[in-house]
């Protein structure tokens, strides 16, 4: 089979980081080129073997170009998008597809007249710590979900280059918030019926960069979600409660553990109070060892390359898409609802 060629606009970090992963793992496609505002950036792309197109125009004539791959900063996905789609290629725009709503909407509105395939590059619904939550829950394994924390912690400070602009599209929100937001959604497949957001702007200033999303779901689940950039000291990535177990993944490598009720193992509650070091409780005491039993963590083969091996088979009609343009016009309904609910104050009721 004749290989798929994909072309990139916007050879900076993500830039480059598609092209070497594609070319490392996807046989199907051929990175063939890039277009970049900066004469270094394309210079980058040409001394990596790919042809460099002297303007936008150039690419997008290209006839030869199945698919292009926008990684630029967030405030000009919108225009790209549309353009590409224009020019009847099938694209693949990074997160955060566009700023808001209304102008994915708009992107929509072109995929449908062109009929071509538009994705967003949601990459983080393969990594491993988000993979072993969602197959505990998908398995039942926790009982019912009823609390979710979600935390990435950086103790950089400030928001990087362009992410520290508003006019760019920068700010934490749109940055990691889309990434966590999307893991939510996609984990609870079901309405979002109450956000409220608290947007800090520590040590970026114009933008948020230290935040704190809550996500209230039909069925009751309460998803909290917090990104900070100063953290010297880091929590667990995910601690997750259900009806029949707690379970806590440590990091990105996907390190944790997930302690069980044991079955029939019930609490004798004649000899309840307990001494601590802060006083006699019961409520906030440890539950007795012999009701609690650690298994081992749900095993997952996760593999991001997946992400472009769907768009492969999608573009040759075997399968659907998986990151679809109307999953994240939910997220992008969400997001600017946090932002509404930051400039309130206040949490807003919503059915998305
Ligand atoms: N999915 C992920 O995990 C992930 C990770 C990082 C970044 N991103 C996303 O990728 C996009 C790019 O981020 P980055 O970190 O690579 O930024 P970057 O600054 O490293 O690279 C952006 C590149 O785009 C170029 N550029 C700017 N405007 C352009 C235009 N109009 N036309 C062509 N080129 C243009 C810049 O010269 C630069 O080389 C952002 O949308 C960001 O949110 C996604």
């Amino acid at each position: 089979m004749e290989k798929l060629r994909l072309a990139i606009i916007g050879f900076g970090g993500m830039g480059s980081w598609h092209a070497e992963n594609i070319s490392n793992k996807i046989p199907e496609i051929e990175v063939c080129g890039a277009y970049d505002i900066r004469p270094e950036a394309l210079e980058n792309a040409r001394a990596k073997g790919y042809y460099a197109y002297s303007s936008l125009d150039e690419l997008l004539a290209d006839k030869t170009v199945d698919i292009v791959t926008i990684a630029v900063p967030n405030n000009f996905h919108k225009d790209l998008a549309i353009k590409a789609l224009r020019a009847g290629k099938n694209v693949i725009c990074e997160k955060p597809v566009t700023l808001n709503s209304a102008e994915l909407e708009e992107i929509i509105a072109v995929r449908d007249e062109t009929g071509k395939v538009f994705s967003i590059h949601q990459n983080r619904r393969w990594d491993k710590d988000y993979c072993i939550i969602k197959k505990a829950k998908d398995e039942g394994l926790l009982g019912q979900v009823y609390m979710v924390k979600s935390i990435v912690q950086g103790s950089r400070g400030s928001m990087h280059g362009w992410r520290g602009y508003k006019e760019n599209g920068g700010g934490m929100l749109l940055d990691w918030g889309i990434h966590l937001i999307d893991q939510a959604m996609n984990m609870f497949s079901e309405k979002v019926v109450g956000v409220n957001a608290h947007l800090l702007s520590m040590y970026s200033p114009g933008v948020d960069d230290n935040i704190h999303l809550f996500l209230r779901f039909e069925s009751g689940c309460s998803y909290m979600m917090e990104m900070s950039t100063n953290c010297l000291i880091n929590l667990p990535r995910w601690h997750v409660q259900g009806t029949q177990g707690t379970i806590q993944i440590d990091d990105w490598n996907g390190n944790g553990r997930f302690l069980k009720l044991k079955e029939n193992a019930e609490m004798k509650w004649s000899d309840d109070i307990v001494y601590t070091a802060a006083g006699p409780t019961r409520t906030m005491a440890p539950r007795p060892e012999y009701t609690m039993t650690e298994i081992p963590l749900p095993q997952v083969n996760t593999d991001w390359a997946d992400y472009y091996k769907n768009i492969v088979n999608v573009i040759y009609g075997k399968e659907s898409l998986i990151v679809t343009p109307e999953q994240a016009l939910r997220v992008m309904k969400v997001v600017d609802l946090m932002f509404e609910s930051e400039k309130e104050g206040a949490a807003l009721a919503c059915n998305i």
